[in-house]
């Protein structure tokens, strides 16, 4: 249907035929000639209709709409001077059209223009619904090549270094990865369910198990949870897996894979080793596992300094076993009102939105501070001498406080930090753009005050370091109160991977399964299959999974993963697109005996 392209037209082929097949961009008439924009998957090629070349082709011509689709058949030219285009690289030429065809009608009106001379800002509801017409613009599938492009360096990284790249089942069993499943019901099994795959997790130490030495799988993972710009319920992981391997040397190949895919994709060389940070100095200093490395702006322990100097909030704090922290905006004094601070602004409404009950907040004066009065009236000059030096603040600075139980501390200071970072485009003046980072040595299992019990940080497969299973009751004491052999890589405050040495051993295994609250029934229900396979010869194996989407965002500058996905849900977990998810039919229910009790 065409015998060249639009990126392949330049001055070189004036006076040549050519036929083209496309889509109707955008027409203009102008005084008795016929503009229109062919727009093709490649670029674009304005055509010209004259009357001279007949009426009936002008009058065809004339009623064509925007995006219907046409092949035309003519002689490329020059453009007069005053209508080049340099924005386009057929900017110079035009095809004096001599045979149209309408291959393709619009029947219905656009819901948005799909033009990049109308590129408005269409809702993203909208362009997830017409996801077609969006992708049609251009910019969606720019950015779809650039992830196949990710895509294909990573193949040939791993390939080339004796990896296998296998897929692993869908349909499947629950994998405790922190998020809810997705089910799906057996038909031949009434009343039982798969579980859609949090991630490859068991089926990679199976393969390990197996014999495989190094796999990797481009895997789908489906979770359900709350969505944010960065999270999706279906999304892809670059999932890794090696034996006889130990921590150091996954992160050495890895750190080389990320430094290749930057290289060939964004031509950027990272010459540095990536800065290591444990689990503990990252929530210390910055109150997340997640840092942003490119700006300061820390968390301070002031607790032993403001714990007693009677202010009623930090008293309570210290007595019920909390912390007291704070973060020093530089030069805040100016760019911060006490109202955005205090309740109804918008500071204390991240704070709280982070669990806080509100934040403190301190402005250095010269030779002086000035804050609420109750915090004023219990320093003294030796109280904000301590203070100043541990926070380093200086005459102009703002110190904002949180005090409460650490978890909230931290959580809200993060936020409240990462905030600020933005409103007072601190990180528009970092040159530093790309932050890489591995946090190391967290801990095995955190505590959910919910449910009263232990879980696992990452997951309960990671392999915790130095405990050997002998002695029972002493070996669990220090399991819970282990580090795990895991690793995150986080770049510019968003976790891009994570990984860890596993566990080979059954005894260890089973173990850590108690640890998180499962009885020995449970255990064998869930993981009898894992249990055994470690009982038949399981090597040291360890792995990482890198957030696909993710790579993608960061790389291409995108705000959120849906911009790296061709059919992305929306923020309620839906496909607009198909109307999924959606009721099925009385009679798919009853084969598998399902029973809907929610009223409509
Ligand atoms: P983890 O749960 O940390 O580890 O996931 C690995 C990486 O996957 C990405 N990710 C997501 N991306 C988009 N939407 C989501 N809902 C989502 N959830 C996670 C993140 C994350 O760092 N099996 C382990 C890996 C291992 O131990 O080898 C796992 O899945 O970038």
């Amino acid at each position: 249907m065409r015998n060249t392209i639009c990126e392949d037209l330049n001055i070189s082929d004036i006076g040549k035929d050519v036929n083209l097949s496309g889509w109707v961009d955008r027409r203009r008439d102008h005084g008795g000639v016929i503009f229109i924009d062919l727009r093709d998957h490649s670029g674009y090629l304005q055509l010209t209709f004259n009357p001279e070349d007949g009426n009936k082709l002008f009058k065809k011509a004339e009623n064509l709409r925007n995006e219907t689709v046409i092949s035309v058949t003519g002689i490329i030219t020059e453009r007069p001077t005053e209508s080049i285009n340099e924005n386009i690289p057929t900017g110079k030429i035009e095809l004096n059209v001599k045979e149209l065809k309408v291959l393709n009608e619009v029947k219905n009106n656009l819901p948005f223009p799909v033009s990049i001379y109308d590129d408005e800002n269409t809702k993203e509801e909208l362009r997830i619904k017409y996801r077609y017409l969006d992708l049609r613009r251009g910019k969606l599938i720019k950015n779809l090549k650039t992830r196949h492009q990710i895509i294909k360096v990573a193949r040939k990284f791993l390939d080339e270094n004796g990896f296998t790249e296998i897929e692993t089942p869908l349909l499947t069993k629950s994998t405790p990865e922190g998020a809810r499943d997705f089910l799906v019901p057996s038909r031949l099994s009434k009343g039982d369910f798969f579980a859609l795959p949090q991630s490859p997790q068991l089926y990679k130490q199976l393969l390990m198990i197996g014999g495989l030495n190094n796999y990797y799988q481009i895997a789908k993972c489906f979770r359900d949870e709350d969505l944010r710009a960065d999270r999706q319920p279906e999304f892809t992981q670059l999932d890794i897996e090696m034996s006889f391997i130990e921590e150091e040397e996954i992160i050495n190949f890895n750190e080389r894979l990320i430094k290749k895919i930057w290289k060939d994709i964004l031509n950027i060389d990272l010459i540095n080793n990536f800065p290591r940070m444990t689990w503990k100095e990252a929530m210390d200093n910055y109150g997340t596992d997640r840092p942003d490395t490119r700006y300061e702006m820390l968390l301070k322990n002031v607790s032993s300094i403001m714990g007693d100097i009677g202010f009623n909030i930090f008293t309570k704090t210290i007595d019920s076993g909390g912390e007291i922290k704070c973060i020093t905006v530089k030069e805040g004094n100016s760019s911060i009102s006490n109202v955005r601070i205090k309740p109804g602004g918008d500071i204390f409404k991240v704070a709280q939105e982070a669990g806080a009950g509100g934040l403190a907040f301190i402005r250095v004066k010269e030779n002086d501070i000035d804050t609420i009065g109750a915090i004023k009236n219990g320093l003294n000059k030796s109280k904000i001498n301590q203070l100043l030096e541990l926070t380093g603040a200086e005459s102009g600075d703002l110190i904002l406080f949180g005090a409460g139980p650490t978890a909230i501390v931290n959580q809200s200071l993060d936020k409240v930090r990462q905030y600020l970072a933005k409103e007072l485009d601190i990180l528009k003046t970092k040159n530093n753009k790309w932050n890489f980072l591995w946090i190391t040595d967290f801990p095995m299992f955190e505590r959910n005050d919910d449910e009263n019990r232990l879980e696992a940080l990452h997951h309960p497969f990671c392999a915790p370091k130095e405990i050997k299973i002998n002695n029972e009751n002493e070996s669990n004491h220090k399991l819970e109160s282990s580090i795990a052999q895991a690793y995150d890589l986080v770049l510019n405050g968003l976790e891009l991977g994570g990984g860890s040495i596993r566990i080979h051993q059954s005894e260890l295994q089973k173990e850590v399964l108690k640890t998180v609250g499962l009885s020995e029934a449970e255990i064998n229900d869930k993981f009898g299959f894992l249990i055994e396979a470690l009982e038949m010869g399981a090597p040291p194996h360890g792995g990482i999974a890198f957030g696909l989407d993710r790579i993608v965002m960061l790389m291409i500058g995108a705000d959120s993963i849906r911009e790296t996905i061709a059919f992305p849900k929306n923020q309620q977990s839906k496909c607009l697109l198909t109307k999924a998810p959606s009721i099925v039919s009385k009679a798919q229910l009853k084969e598998l005996e399902i029973e809907i009790t929610v009223e409509e």
